[in-house]
């Protein structure tokens, strides 16, 4: 299957001068936006580097306040850190979703955020009794348009549902760069294998990337992953709408045959949890997206799902 983007770790990671990786441990990326009158950090990552990834904030901004954080979706890789980033910076305004900051209300959500940052904390050998919810909020509910000016650079905010309700890109001018929420999906970083990750809706998902391909990015900071340069940018978005519309077609067609739930995570599995993403998912983090993506394209097909479906 031709599912990969080859970039070279030193190209993914050469980001202009005003963007400084912050990113404190592994399973979610964070960045420091330096702008001429005004600083934002964009996602906070893992719960368990929470901590360290406030102390490459503070010292990236040189003795500067941060202004902002940006937060893409709730998921618990993206917030994660958070918390601490709030106890590190009290009068920092954190920008988000406007349904990001209902989910940010739920203690059902916040619950799960935190039992999932404590299972991270012990996979990547840190104390799971670190994690902490608490400051979890958005203060600025973003919609579409929204303009967060930096000096020098404006990032506006383009709604992008699909792999959750409440994900958020944004595009920065003048620069022309865009940085993805994950309904553009991921590319693993150690294999550059490109995998669609669409958790909550198909329909919305390629309505997205239309959206953003229309947009016409110079390139793309792509999470979890860094820079898509210019010079892969066509083969990004070939790859991006074919693999999203093979996976909805593959699940799809196997419903038309009559598929149940089992039958239909058996082959998804064999056909996707190979290779590159075997060696860098864990197979609970692979089943806890097969699953929901399953049903829900059984779901927007209008299939009635047979079997044990959890
Ligand atoms: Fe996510």
């Amino acid at each position: 299957m031709d599912n990969r983007i080859i970039i070279d770790e030193k190209t993914r990671h050469d980001y202009p001068d005003w963007i400084k990786r912050v990113t404190a441990g592994d399973g979610g990326e964070s960045y420091l936006l330096l702008g001429d009158t005004k600083t934002a950090l964009y996602d906070c990552g893992m719960a368990y580097c929470g901590d360290k990834l406030a102390e490459n904030v503070r010292e990236e901004l040189g003795g500067r306040p941060l202004d902002y954080i940006i937060l893409t979706h709730s998921h618990y890789d993206h917030v994660g850190g958070l918390p601490y980033i709030m106890k590190a910076f009290p009068d920092a305004v954190i920008a988000g979703g406007a349904y990001c900051a209902d989910i940010l209300h739920r203690p059902g959500a916040l619950k799960v955020i935190e039992e999932l940052g404590r299972s991270a904390a012990e996979l990547y050998g840190a104390d799971p009794d670190t994690v902490i919810t608490e400051g979890m909020r958005v203060d600025i509910k973003l919609e579409e348009g929204d303009v967060i000016n930096l000096g020098g650079h404006a990032l506006e905010a383009i709604y992008t549902p699909g792999h959750t309700k409440c994900s958020m890109a944004f595009m920065s001018e003048p620069d022309h760069l865009m940085f993805a929420s994950e309904t553009l999906g991921v590319l693993l970083p150690r294999s550059n294998e490109y995998q669609p990750l669409i958790l909550k809706s198909y329909s919305d998902t390629i309505k997205t990337i239309a959206k953003c391909r229309a947009l016409d990015p110079k390139y793309i900071i792509m999470p979890h992953f860094g820079i898509v340069p210019a010079d892969k940018m066509d083969k990004f978005w070939e790859l991006v709408e074919r693999m999203n519309r093979e996976e909805y077609d593959f699940v799809t067609n196997l419903c038309r045959k009559g598929a149940d739930f089992n039958e239909l995570l058996d082959a998804y599995t064999d056909r996707y949890f190979v290779a590159g993403r075997k060696a860098e998912q864990a197979e609970d983090a692979f089943y806890a997206n097969a699953i929901p993506t399953i049903k829900m394209y059984a779901r927007e097909m209008g299939y009635e799902l047979k079997g044990e479906v959890v």
